[in-house]
């Protein structure tokens, strides 16, 4: 190929054109919406804001979007409904504007993905893009063209119901996977038909929520929102989402739909978004309950004015703002903004020149590319928790194999929470897919023996038995139906529901050995389970193919290289735990429970006087970024660029690793850094960087990865967000405690 060659001025003439094109677009694009914005009446403007279910349509919704008083509608199922939506819209509204369709469209519509709790344990920004870009394609096919994901909020709390849905307890994490989903949703460009407007949810801190019970209130302060919560929504802001969605929760009295430090200050003045804000649902009417507001009309001048531009099903909008207008308690400017928000939305996706969709078009749901990709995102997502005596992979000298338990071939409950769309009847489970792919060579000997997770039922026991005893080994599925996480499903006890655990107690007498398979929506409390066992894969809820991935995996056509994207406690009482706390003036040093040990009488501070429990020490079952290989890793020979750097450095992080084990693997290099005295305390670690890396077994490679420096940055005593120069401790391994050390200076 002939390469071409610039001069400067050639370049500079470039970048000049380039320039003038995008001031020229955002002029058109300025254009067309002020010329609309001219042209509609106050209660058209007011219609653009609110958004209705379309669960249930009727006349009477047919109705209101023939008035204008419709800007948007969630829900509606059916692309021949969408359609008929539309075309009221834009053939039988004075203006013919077309309505947003919105869809809880969370890890997948018809294929789907691993929960995004399991996509984040792949540590995979590509699989978790990818994932997206198929959920969209699939239900734009449907006409939506509106999501409500990513869900970015870190969340540091199983008993939270939402942490399926989360990526975690880690904010560089959840930046990473937030970016990768929304530009996966957005595709290349918006007003592609396969593109579908993303929204980073919940602004902001829902995941905090007092007790990990839903819609409870929050209590962080400033400098913990920008440094913890924040950063997720920025760097989605940056990455081009189209929208954000205002939380459940009131952080330190002030509920987030009428937050205006969150919704104006923060996400339009300092980080420039310019696209819509919408409520939770019903969130702004929800103001008078959380009593912050005495009656819709409040509810709607403090939502309003903080910057939320539309709202969603709670008929606050549609019902007062004329009024409040009128009145001068809300000035036509600030509606002016929210509409113009909402309509540049609406011109960036296209819906202006391409409004309906063509229900002849062959769907691409369920093809073969789509199920591949979700199996790759099951198998990334998977994490050996234990492996003693390297009991997996089943080696072929296994010729019957026990299945047992209620999450065996559950294809409901395998889709995890936030599944409206998927079709129970394309899921393939692990009972189907062991025998499917290895029933020739291995007998499979299955019994469900629970119903379902909380199934207290023991009559099945002697048969699960008899199975076991029968076979070569076991393979026990265990952990929670779907139902039991996602919105307002919280639990106050972790441990495996109904009589589960006292069925792998039984299957242990039987001296086989016992590979549990647990399919959650979070982590439980299994320490007890993981004891009886000789290995642990935890599944998470993986989706439409995670049977295969499953079966592949047991048997060895595919290796584990999933990590915890959250650390496991050992008991409820730890709770909150997270890997990267401060270090408090008594960090904790016994990991010993010492409960039954303390002598009578013994003097007060006798036990050291740190900050453990007595009956839980301090240490998790499984910490952050935790998972084993079916090969082993070493990392050797550390090398930093520099020990001295300057706060625009870039840092580079040299290592050699190696495969040392029997198998082709993927290793999940995690690299943490310490900022050893700040002018507010700092974490114990933070996550700064990640690395997959595939090596063949026996093969040995040098790795550099890059720091800039200026991720070390935080909001600091003064509330600027800055490097403070000072002595850093770096540490490079294969999960948050066991790795390699280096320390630095920044001047
Ligand atoms: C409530 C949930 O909190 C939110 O995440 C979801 O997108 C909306 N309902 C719409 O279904």
């Amino acid at each position: 190929m002939k390469k071409i060659f610039l001069n400067k001025q050639q370049i500079l003439l470039l970048v000049f054109f380039l320039i003038l094109f995008s001031c020229k677009d955002k002029t058109t694009e300025d254009a067309k919406i002020n010329d609309l914005l001219s042209k509609m009446t106050l209660q058209e403007k007011i219609g653009q804001m609110n958004q209705l279910n379309g669960r249930n349509p009727n006349e009477n919704l047919f109705e209101q979007i023939r008035k204008g008083e419709a800007g948007s509608i969630l829900n509606a199922e059916k692309p021949e409904l969408v359609n008929q939506l539309q075309k009221i819209s834009v053939e039988e509204s004075r203006l013919g504007i077309p309505l947003l369709i919105a869809r809880d469209v969370i890890h997948g519509y018809k294929t789907i993905f691993p929960i995004p709790l399991g996509q984040a344990a792949s540590f995979n920004p590509d699989i978790v893009e990818k994932g997206a870009r198929i959920a969209a394609i699939e239900s734009s096919e449907y006409g939506i063209r509106w999501t409500f994901a990513p869900m970015i909020d870190i969340s540091r709390d199983a008993r939270w119901g939402r942490i399926a849905e989360s990526f975690g307890e880690d904010t560089y994490l959840s930046e990473c996977l937030g970016v990768a989903m929304v530009k996966g949703f957005q595709g290349d460009d918006l007003s592609q038909p396969s593109s579908i407007a993303a929204c980073a949810k919940h602004f902001v801190g829902y995941g905090a929520a007092e007790g990990g019970r839903d819609y409870n209130s929050t209590f962080i302060p400033e400098r913990l929102l920008r440094n913890v919560y924040f950063p997720p929504f920025e760097s989605a802001v940056k990455a081009g989402c189209a929208t954000i969605m205002t939380s459940f929760n009131d952080n330190d009295g002030v509920p987030s739909s009428g937050n205006k430090f969150i919704l104006k200050d923060v996400l339009r003045d300092e980080w420039k978004f310019d696209g819509v804000v919408v409520s939770d649902w019903a969130s702004v009417r929800e103001m008078i309950k959380h009593g912050f507001c005495a009656n819709e009309s409040e509810a709607t001048i403090s939502a309003v004015n903080a910057g939320l531009d539309m709202d969603m099903v709670s008929y606050c909008y549609i019902q007062c703002l004329d009024s409040l207008v009128k009145a001068g308690a809300v000035s036509e400017k600030i509606i002016d903004n929210a509409v113009r928000n909402i309509l540049r939305l609406k011109f960036r996706l296209g819906l202006f020149d391409h409004p309906y969709i063509d229900t002849n078009e062959k769907s691409k749901a369920y093809c073969e590319d789509h199920l591949q990709a979700a199996k790759q995102a099951a198998t990334e997502s998977f994490v050996l928790l234990k492996n003693e005596k390297n009991t997996l992979p089943l080696s072929s000298s296994i010729k019957k194999l026990a299945i047992i338990g209620p999450l065996a071939d559950a294809p409901h409950d395998q889709m995890g929470t936030w599944c409206f769309d998927g079709d129970k009847t394309k899921i393939q489970t692990p009972l189907n897919a062991f025998r499917e792919i290895y029933g020739k060579d291995v007998e499979i000997i299955y019994e469900q023996t629970l119903a379902y997770s909380r199934d207290k039922n023991k009559s099945a026991f002697p048969k699960a038995i008899s199975a076991a005893q029968k076979s070569d080994a076991i393979v026990v599925f265990v952990g929670e139906e779907s139902i039991l996480s996602g919105e307002a499903h919280c639990l106050a006890e972790l441990n495996l529901q109904g009589e589960q655990s006292t069925l792998i107690k039984e299957l242990k007498k039987t001296g086989k050995p016992i590979i549990m398979v647990v399919m959650a929506g979070r982590p439980l409390t299994i320490a007890e389970e993981v004891d009886l066992s000789d290995a642990v894969l935890y599944a998470w809820h993986p989706g439409t193919m995670g049977g295969p991935a499953i079966a592949d995996m047991i048997f060895g056509k595919t290796v584990p290289s999933g990590k915890l994207p959250v650390t496991f406690p050992k008991y409820v009482g730890q709770i909150p735990m997270y890997y990267n706390h401060n270090n408090t003036g008594r960090p904790a040093k016994r990991t010993e429970i010492l409960l039954n040990d303390i002598p009578l009488e013994p003097r007060q501070s006798s036990l050291g006087c740190t900050s453990f429990y007595l009956d839980a020490a301090f240490d998790p079952l499984f910490p952050f970024g935790y998972g084993l290989s079916y090969t082993t890793f070493e990392y050797k020979d550390l090398k930093l660029s520099s020990d001295n750097l300057n706060k625009t450095d870039t840092l580079s992080v040299k290592f050699t690793l190696s495969n040392t084990g029997k198998y082709d693997a993927t290793e999940i290099v995690q690299l943490y850094v310490r900022d050893m005295v700040g002018s507010i305390t700092r974490p114990v670690k933070e996550l700064k960087a990640f690395e997959r890396i595939f090596l063949k077994s026996g093969e040995r490679k040098e790795i550099n990865m890059q720091l800039p420096i200026q991720q070390l940055a935080f909001w600091n005593i003064d509330f600027k967000k800055t490097v403070e120069p000072g002595d850093f401790q770096l540490m490079l391994g294969t999960n948050s405690i066991e790795g390699l050390k280096a320390d630095f200076k920044v001047k």
